[in-house]
């Protein structure tokens, strides 16, 4: 059979493609299957690192604001520490301070009381045997003289060495009326009004009432020394809230403290009433307060007023107590 040079043609086409370009073909999409498959393996290792490297450095970032909370928290603590050391430092040599004044005034009183009485008593056997008036009037500035000394002296003892405290269940509203009681006719109160703002209802607390009346009793007479008429003087109180003490706060709307005096308020003999006061109230009242592990503060503002606050337990525990009777006997 003759073949036409077309169906030649045709038939090499079909030859070349069936021996030459569909292996290739096959081999070349097998190739690239393998190809794309390998790829794949390693876009999907690729994804899981790249998470795994995100979750890691996520990791770290958290660890890293951890670490840096906590370097804050440890310095706010040291810097706490730091305030609390320079605190307590402080406290410690005002202690110190105080002890060795302590010491230094009952060795003083001890020394001039016993003559002093003498004097006393001498001067008024010399009052009685006198009948010059002249002579008389010296004698009674004199004794008036030497009271005041012995007085003084008290204050001294009682700021050195605040005697045992004698501890009963206290009203702190009827405490503070009976004290407003015997101020009442004071001529320094007059025309000023006097507020006993002390809730009826306030837990009765555990306390030496005469120690605490002295306190009320100086900060009442502070107040109205520094209050003109018309001027009020107030005392409230209120129970605090997490720990078992009341709060008691004597105002006044008076000629308030300047800044550089409220700074040794508390320092025995301080005063700005020149031969009228003795410097000692505060002092002793402080005194008192820190026998009933209370606390005492004064906040002043100029030409509106003064309170001063007082912070005491409810209760003073009984070890406290014989504690107090020891410390009596040592200093
Ligand atoms: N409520 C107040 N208003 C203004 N100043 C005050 C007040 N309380 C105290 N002071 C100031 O504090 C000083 C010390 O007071 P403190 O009671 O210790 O002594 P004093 O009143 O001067 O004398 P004393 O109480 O011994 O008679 C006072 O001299 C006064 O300057
Ligand atoms: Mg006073």
């Amino acid at each position: 059979m003759l073949l036409m040079p077309e169906s030649l043609h045709a038939i090499r086409w079909n030859h070349l493609l069936s021996v030459y370009f569909l292996p290739l073909a096959s081999a070349a999409l097998v190739a690239m299957f393998v190809v794309w498959r390998l790829h794949r393996e390693d876009l999907e290792e690729l994804t899981t690192e790249l998470k795994r490297t995100k979750g890691l450095a996520e990791q770290r970032e958290r660890e890293r604001d951890l670490a840096q909370e906590e370097v804050f928290r440890r310095l706010y603590e040291e810097r706490e520490l730091n305030k609390e050391k320079i605190q307590f430092q402080a406290k410690l040599a005002e202690y110190e301070k105080y002890a060795a004044l302590a010491q230094l005034a009952l060795g003083a009183a001890h020394e001039i009381n016993n003559p002093l009485l003498g004097i006393l008593s001498h001067l008024e056997l010399e009052l009685k045997a006198s009948s010059d008036p002249e002579r008389r009037t010296e004698i009674e500035q004199c004794i008036s003289g030497a009271k005041r000394i012995s007085a003084t002296l008290k204050g001294l003892v009682n700021y050195a060495r605040p005697g045992p405290l004698i501890l009963s269940k206290l009203s702190l509203h009827r405490l503070v009326s009976d004290t407003f009681g015997f101020l009442e006719n004071q001529p320094m109160l007059r025309g000023k009004q006097l507020e006993n703002s002390v809730p009826t209802d306030l837990p009765h607390i555990r306390a030496d009432a005469n120690q605490l009346s002295q306190v009320l009793m100086n900060l009442l007479l502070n107040a109205a020394e520094a209050t003109p008429e018309g001027g009020r003087i107030s005392v409230s109180a209120s129970k605090l809230t997490f720990i078992e003490s009341v709060e008691i706060r004597v105002s006044d709307t008076g000629s308030g403290i300047p800044p550089d005096v409220l700074a040794h308020v508390f320092e025995p003999f301080f005063t700005t009433k020149r031969g009228k006061g003795t410097g000692l109230g505060l002092s002793i009242s402080q005194a008192y307060v820190r026998s009933h592990n209370g606390d005492i503060r004064v906040d002043s503002v100029l030409k509106h007023g003064t309170t001063v606050t007082l912070t005491l337990p409810i209760r003073q525990d009984e070890t406290d107590e014989s504690r107090k009777e020891e410390s009596e006997v040592v200093v």
